[in-house]
């Protein structure tokens, strides 16, 4: 049987298919289950900014102590039994206790406010990583772009003061430069970048003339953003690559770990398909593995990363020549 260990932010993972944060993972039971399937780790549930600032801001409000760091942390000790953040550091700590994979930690957040105190917090619950789903959504007009840019440092700094514990960043696809913008932030002090993120986004419901959802789940389709971008910054990055948006098979994982991915995160495909999924996903990598003769990821890990690749400029083929186009569409639908 091939070896299909890996390690991705520092952490060893049983197998390189990694739950992402959703629903799934917001239970400790759940997260046993997933565990029990193959899961190489888990994403929490994300604990969004607002939630933590919500607390901390009532906290102020009324007969808030000191002004020292120190003095709030014991007062968020105080303050926050049975409710959401206490909640949140349960999870971690019972998660942590029950299962032996890594156990990361989620925040959803788009400012470097006093929130990133928390992140302290959730070192010391035991979590095994934290993982900063940073998102903000460039439609300010007036917003430059080095601007929200720097917002992304200043966040990561500020975490990345308080803890020890490794970080990862996931983050959206809407820079200006995206590929300059990937490195940077790499070069930040962190652990690793997931890529990407995916958004609720809109859609128009034409017969009740009204704004609905495009719809939660990811389809196969939406691999492929992610798979470019794996390839073309594989090796060019101070830090661990975690691909994530439409793996929704083994075939799917076993693209990204070629492209140069260290670990492949799912969600959709398990809403789908169910936690025991999972083995029907690391079953088909196994095989693939076998049938190309390699006994460890390590082997084939980037070897179609844009890096390695003969012709590089293939993962930059943006426009459909006609020829392409002509070709492919009568192979498909026999126009
Ligand atoms: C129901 C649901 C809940 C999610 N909740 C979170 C969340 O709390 N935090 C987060 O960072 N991502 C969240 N996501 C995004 C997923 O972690 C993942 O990035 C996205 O679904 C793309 O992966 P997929 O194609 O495998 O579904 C959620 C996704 C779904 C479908």
């Amino acid at each position: 049987m091939p070896d299909i260990t890996t390690t991705y932010l520092g952490l060893k993972l049983q197998s390189p298919v990694i739950v992402g944060s959703s629903g799934l993972t917001d239970k400790p039971e759940k997260i046993a289950r997933l565990e029990k399937h193959g899961a190489g780790a888990v994403v929490l549930k994300s604990i969004f900014e607002e939630e933590i600032l919500m607390e901390y801001e009532h906290m102020f409000s009324e007969e808030a102590p000191g002004r020292y760091k120190d003095d709030y942390l014991d007062y968020f000790d105080y303050r926050i039994k049975e409710v959401n953040l206490d909640n949140y550091l349960s999870l971690i700590s019972q998660s942590r206790k029950l299962v032996k994979i890594p156990v990361i930690a989620s925040i959803n957040c788009s400012t470097a406010h006093e929130w990133t105190y928390f992140a302290k917090k959730i070192q010391d619950a035991g979590a095994d990583a934290l993982e900063l789903n940073i998102f903000i959504l460039p439609s300010v007009l007036a917003q430059s772009a080095e601007n929200i840019e720097r917002t992304y440092l200043n966040i990561i700094q500020s975490v990345r003061n308080e803890i020890k514990i490794p970080l990862a960043v996931k983050m959206g696809y809407y820079f200006s430069n995206l590929a300059g913008m990937i490195s940077e932030l790499s070069r930040c002090n962190i652990n690793g970048l997931v890529l990407f993120n995916r958004t609720y986004s809109p859609d128009i419901d034409i017969e009740k003339m009204e704004i609905s959802s495009a719809g939660v789940f990811s389809s196969p389709k939406d691999l492929s953003v992610s798979l470019r971008w794996i390839a073309i910054m594989a090796n060019r990055v101070k830090c661990d690559l975690a691909a994530s948006t439409g793996v929704h098979d083994g075939k799917a994982v076993v693209k990204q770990l070629l492209a140069g991915a260290n670990a492949v995160q799912v969600v959709s495909a398990l809403y789908e398909n169910g936690p025991e999924f999972l083995e029907t996903i690391i079953k088909e990598l196994k095989e693939w593995m076998i049938s190309k003769k390699y006994e460890k990821i390590d082997q084939f890990r980037g070897l179609l990363s844009q890096e390695k690749q003969v012709n590089p400029a293939l993962f930059e083929r943006v426009q459909f020549m006609k020829y392409f186009s002509d070709r492919d569409m009568q192979k498909d639908h026999k126009v």
